[in-house]
C-alpha cells in the first residue's frame, strides 16, 4: 500500500501539544500542512513554536537549515475548516470528547473530497464510535501518536469496525514515510500501549501497598535490575496521578470491571490529597528547592562466601548469571539437588523467583535457608540485584547470599518476601496482557512488542522478554501469583497456555 504522496495536503485540527507536534512531523516529511484551532491565534502561535523547535534542531545539527526553512514554509494556519477542502488527510487532535469529535468529522465530511482520509488522534475513545454517524465511516481511522510527537516513534493505526483496510494501510505507510514506527491495532479500550502498560503501574502500586519496599527502592530495582528507563513511581509522578488514575479507570470501566485493570486505592488517595506528582511539587517524591530524592535500600557489604555450587537442572535462562559469578572467581561445582536451577551458597538455597514467596518455597522444599532473586534484564550488565529471604531463613545464610552477589559487583537490595518479587511479577503481567491482546486479535505479537518499545521505551518487548525467560517459567509465575492472591487478575492468558500445551519445553511466542 502506498503512502500519501509528498506535497499532498495534510490538515491538522487542534493545535495543542499533539496537533502542533503532528503538524511539525508532517511538514518536515514534505506535506503542505494546514493547521486549524478554534482558539483564536492558537494555530499561528503553534506554527511560531514549530519554527523555534526546528531552529533548535538545526542548532543541534539534526536538520539542515534549508530543510528547516522549507518545512516551515509548508505550514499555514487556517481560520475556517472550509479551507481544508483539498486535504488528502485530516488528523484530528482536539479535545478528548466523543461528541466534539463526531461534530468535527461530520462537518469535515461536508468540506473535504470523498477520497480524503479522516484520522483521529484519540487516546481513549472508540474509533468505531467516532465514525458511527459519518456518511462514509470506512474512511475514518485512528492515528494515535505519542507525546512528544517529534521524539516518539510509535504510531498506533487503529481500525474501527467500519474502517476500510486500505485506509488503515495508507495511514500506516504514510506514518512510516514520516519516519515513524507504525503498528496496526483494532479499536479496543486502551488500544495497545495504554492497555498493555497498565500492569507496570498496577504491580508497582500493589508492591508498595504490600510494603515490599519504599518507592525509591522499587524504582531502583525496576531500573537497575529490569532495565526500564524509569521506575513506576517516578514515572507516575511525571505523568501526573490525576492523568494516570483516570486512564486506569477508563480502561477498567471500558472492560466492564475486569479485575486485571482494577485501579489502586493508594493512587486514588494521592489524587484526593492533590499530590499529583511533579506538577504539584509532591507525589511519591517531593520536588522543588531543597527536595532530595531518597536513596534505594542497599545491603551493607558482606564477606565473600566460600562454598558456592550449582544445583538443579540445566541453568537455562540463568546462564548469564552463572557466567558472571564464574567471572568473579567462583568455581561453581555442580551438586545434584532438586530440579529447579539455582545455587547453594554456604547452605542457603538460592533461586530465581517462580511466583511463590521465599517463605512458601522454603516450606515446599523443606529447606529453611531459602533466598530468591528477582529477574534481571541483562545479568551480565545489571548493577543491582533484588533478594527476598524466607521468614525461616537465618541471618547468616542471607548475608552469605548477599556477599555472593556483592562479590560479583551487584548492589544488593532486599525486598520483603512478596510473591513474584518486582521485576518478574511485572514482566510476567506485561507479557500476559500482551498475549491476551494478541489472542483477541487486537494486534500481532510483533506489533505489541514494537508498541511497548517505541511507545513507552521498554527495554524489550514483553513477549520477546517472556520468550527469553522461558514461557513455562512465566506461566508458572502467573499461576503461582493466582494461587497466592486468589484473584482473577493473575489468570493466565489462553494463548500462553496453548503455546505451552503444544510444546511444553520449547514453547515460544515469536518463531
Ligand atoms: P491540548 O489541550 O493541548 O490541545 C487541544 C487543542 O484543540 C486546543 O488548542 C483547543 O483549542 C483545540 N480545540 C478544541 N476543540 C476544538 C475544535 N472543535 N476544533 C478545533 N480545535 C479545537 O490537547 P492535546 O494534549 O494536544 O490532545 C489532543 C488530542 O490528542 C486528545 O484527543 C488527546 O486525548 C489526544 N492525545 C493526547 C496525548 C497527550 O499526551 N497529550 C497523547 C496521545 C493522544
Amino acid at each position: 500500500m502506498h503512502a500519501l504522496p509528498q506535497g499532498s495536503t495534510v490538515a491538522v485540527i487542534g493545535s495543542g501539544a499533539m496537533g502542533s507536534g503532528i503538524a511539525q512531523v508532517a511538514a518536515i516529511a514534505g506535506h503542505q500542512v494546514l493547521l486549524y484551532d478554534t482558539r483564536q491565534d492558537a494555530a499561528a502561535q503553534a506554527i511560531d513554536s514549530i519554527r523555534i523547535a526546528c531552529s533548535k534542531l538545526v542548532e543541534k545539527g539534526r536538520m539542515g537549515a534549508v530543510e528547516s526553512d522549507l518545512a516551515c514554509e509548508r505550514l499555514k494556519a487556517i481560520s475556517t475548516l472550509a479551507e481544508a477542502k483539498d486535504a488528502a488527510l485530516v488528523v484530528e487532535a482536539i479535545v478528548e470528547n466523543l461528541e466534539a469529535k463526531r461534530a468535527l468529522f461530520t462537518e469535515l465530511e461536508g468540506v473535504v473530497g470523498d477520497d480524503c482520509i479522516l484520522a483521529t488522534n484519540t487516546s481513549s475513545i472508540s474509533v468505531t464510535a467516532i465514525a458511527a454517524p459519518l456518511r462514509r465511516p470506512q474512511r475514518l481511522v485512528g492515528m494515535h501518536f505519542f507525546n512528544p510527537v517529534p521524539l516518539m516513534a510509535l504510531v498506533e493505526v487503529i481500525s474501527g469496525l467500519a474502517t476500510d483496510r486500505a485506509v488503515a494501510d495508507t495511514v500506516y505507510a504514510t506514518a512510516e514515510g514520516w519516519g515513524k514506527n507504525p503498528v496496526h491495532a483494532k479499536s479496543t479500550p486502551g488500544f495497545i500501549v495504554n492497555r498493555v502498560a497498565r500492569p507496570y503501574y498496577a504491580e508497582g502500586l500493589r508492591l508498595l501497598i504490600e510494603q515490599a519496599a519504599d518507592p525509591a527502592t522499587l524504582d531502583a530495582v525496576m531500573r537497575e535490575c529490569g532495565g526500564f528507563r524509569m521506575g513506576p513511581f517516578e514515572l507516575m509522578d511525571l505523568i501526573g496521578h490525576d492523568v494516570n488514575f483516570s486512564v486506569t479507570n477508563s480502561v477498567f470501566n471500558a472492560y466492564f470491571g475486569d479485575p486485571r485493570f482494577t485501579p489502586s486505592i493508594l493512587q486514588q488517595e494521592l489524587v484526593n490529597a492533590g499530590f499529583l506528582g511533579r506538577k504539584t511539587g509532591r507525589g511519591f517524591y517531593q520536588y522543588g528547592e531543597g527536595a532530595d530524592k531518597p536513596a534505594a535500600q542497599t545491603e551493607a557489604p558482606q564477606p565473600r562466601p566460600h562454598a558456592v555450587s550449582l544445583i538443579g537442572g540445566e541453568p537455562g535462562a540463568l546462564a548469564p548469571l552463572v557466567d558472571r559469578l564464574a567471572a568473579a572467581g567462583f568455581a561453581l561445582p555442580r551438586q545434584e539437588i532438586g530440579v529447579a536451577p539455582g545455587f547453594l551458597c554456604e547452605g542457603a538455597a538460592v533461586y530465581l523467583t517462580d511466583g511463590r514467596s521465599a517463605t512458601e518455597r522454603a516450606r515446599d522444599n523443606d529447606h529453611r535457608d531459602t533466598v530468591l532473586f528477582d529477574l534481571l534484564l541483562d545479568a551480565g550488565k545489571a548493577t543491582r540485584i533484588a533478594l527476598a529471604r524466607a521468614d525461616q531463613c537465618s541471618d547468616a545464610a542471607f548475608h552469605a547470599v548477599a556477599g555472593l552477589f556483592q562479590a560479583a559487583g551487584f548492589a544488593v537490595t532486599r525486598l520483603d518476601d512478596v510473591p513474584g518479587m518486582a521485576v518478574m511479577r511485572t514482566v510476567a503481567m506485561l507479557a500476559n496482557e500482551a498475549a491476551d491482546a494478541v489472542n483477541q486479535g487486537v494486534c500481532s505479537a510483533r506489533a505489541v512488542d514494537t508498541a511497548m518499545q517505541k511507545g513507552v521505551n521498554y527495554p524489550r518487548g514483553p513477549l520477546a522478554w517472556a520468550d527469553a525467560v522461558g514461557l513455562p517459567h512465566i506461566v508458572t509465575v502467573l499461576a503461582n501469583l493466582a494461587a497466592a492472591y486468589g484473584e482473577d487478575r493473575y489468570r493466565v492468558s489462553p494463548l500462553l497456555r496453548r503455546k505451552l500445551a503444544a510444546d511444553p519445553a520449547g514453547a515460544r511466542i515469536h518463531a
